[in-house]
């Protein structure tokens, strides 16, 4: 599996202290540790920003960041090691490992950080925090700042300024090195073989819960320990449901289902969207919509390229399906009056696409003042158009309780763009094509057993 060498996170924080300058320092806590139920812990998720920067991958740890400081720009807070605690939760890095393992200048015990926080402090102008994002460890951060001021009358000098640090950090973040686009691309083929094998898998008398069964077994297998977001399976109307979640309802013979799931891979997300018929074939009706759906994929995807602005593809995919609509008479009017209305978001309600790296919703500004941001090389985002017809929409009946979204991952690249997720047929000949062969293969396979 393709991982992000130690090189990497030092060249990061190396490019945030020259940010950050001198005079400043940087606090980022670990994700704490929470509860599912009672005692049982959710599955651990390092934060992304300080795994952005640490590779470090547990909790209990503060990474503290001081640009031009003689004994050690990088100091990392963590557990000690702890033989008897290890024998029952796993191997710890301790003190040690922080600076062998994970290039910290020094390390200390967490235990430790009342004791020596203030004095890290003390003398700095700046402190950049994710403000608003750990509200314990804020309080916290006061603390030790009301320390130092109380002691203002022996000399001390408290911090003057506390910082957000997400847009220093945030903008790096969306240009993705080599590195991690070849973790976003192991994460999209593994995700791509997942859906594969879901729309093998499918047929009538199925429920969705048997398909999002296949995609875990996929993702587990290529070695993802989650899923990057909650999968969604659903068939029939339910894909209506943006964030669908039950995943419990049956395959009905003659519905679609929508599948969007992605695995996580060393903190990189995958996010693919992909709608198919249960039977294997798409009634007309489906065929119509899902075609619109179709070239609004495709025409969107044609916009990402360097030097074209943030909206680009969705602006094409709201003209591609406010044209669709109009042609099967589901909206009626003039084009350009439709689409200057936004009336196509009475069944596309979401917009085209985000952002996609350590988080699903990656980090990175939109908007650069009051205009769209540029598109550049390194650059990942989703492009995911959708048309959904709420069962008691007043259009024709044969519309009502359908839902289809294509999604996509799209690398900016310097001449246009790759789609790290090609590999995945959205073609409606294609699918009808490999779910047909799939349900050969299971009959044949039952004639001969
Ligand atoms: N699965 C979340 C999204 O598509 O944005
Ligand atoms: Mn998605
Ligand atoms: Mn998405």
């Amino acid at each position: 599996m393709p991982r992000i060498h130690k090189a990497e996170f030092a060249r990061r924080r190396r490019a945030l202290m020259a940010e950050i300058g001198h005079g400043g320092i940087a606090l980022l806590p670990a994700a704490p540790v929470c509860l599912r139920n009672r005692d049982i812990e959710q599955p651990y998720r390092q934060d992304s920003d300080f795994q952005y920067l640490t590779g470090f991958p547990e909790p209990e740890a503060l990474a503290v960041l001081i640009p031009g400081r003689a004994h050690g720009e990088y100091l990392l807070f963590c557990r000690e090691r702890d033989l008897e605690m290890e024998r029952w939760e796993g191997r710890r890095a301790g003190q040690e490992g922080a600076l062998a393992d994970y290039g910290a200048d020094d390390a200390f015990p967490i235990g430790d950080l009342d004791d020596i926080l203030p004095g890290l402090l003390e003398g700095r102008e700046r402190v950049y925090y994710a403000m608003g994002a750990h509200p314990e460890f804020e309080r916290q951060l006061l603390n030790w700042i009301e320390l130092i001021r109380a002691k203002a009358d022996q000399g001390a000098s408290p911090p003057r300024e506390l910082l957000a640090l997400d847009t220093l950090l945030h903008d790096s973040r969306l240009y993705k090195s080599a590195a991690e686009v070849r973790l976003l691309k192991a994460a999209a083929e593994l995700t791509c073989a997942a859906h594969l094998r879901a729309m093998q898998a499918c047929r009538p008398g199925l429920r969705e819960y048997h398909l999002e069964a296949e995609l875990d077994y996929c993702f587990r297998q290529g070695g993802a320990r989650l899923a990057a977001y909650g999968s969604i399976v659903a068939a029939g109307a339910n894909a209506c449901v943006m964030h669908y979640q039950a995943n419990n309802a049956p395959l009905r013979d003659g519905d679609l289902v929508l599948i969007d799931a992605g695995c996580e891979l060393e903190c990189y997300a995958s996010d693919v969207t992909r709608t198919f018929p249960v039977n294997g074939r798409f009634s007309p009706e489906q065929r119509q919509l899902y075609d619109i759906v179709l070239a609004a994929s495709q025409t969107a995807i044609a916009c990402v390229a360097p030097g074209r602005h943030w909206n680009e593809p969705h602006e094409a995919t709201v003209r591609v399906i406010t044209e669709g609509l109009l042609a099967l008479g589901l909206l009626q009017g003039q084009l350009d009056d439709l689409i200057e209305a936004g009336a196509c978001r009475e069944f596309y309600m979401h917009r085209a696409g985000h952002w996609l790296g350590l988080d699903v919703h990656d980090v990175g500004e939109y908007r650069i003042g009051d205009q769209w941001r540029m598109l550049e090389p390194g650059m990942v985002l989703t492009v995911e158009p959708g048309l959904y017809i709420p069962p008691d929409a007043e259009v024709p009946r044969k519309w009502r309780g359908l839902g289809i979204r294509i999604e996509d991952e799209v690398l900016v690249t310097r001449s246009g763009c790759e789609v790290l997720t090609a590999g995945l047929p959205k073609a409606v000949a294609e699918i009808e094509g490999l779910m047909a062969a799939a349900r050969d293969r299971r009959e044949n396979a039952h004639a001969t057993s």
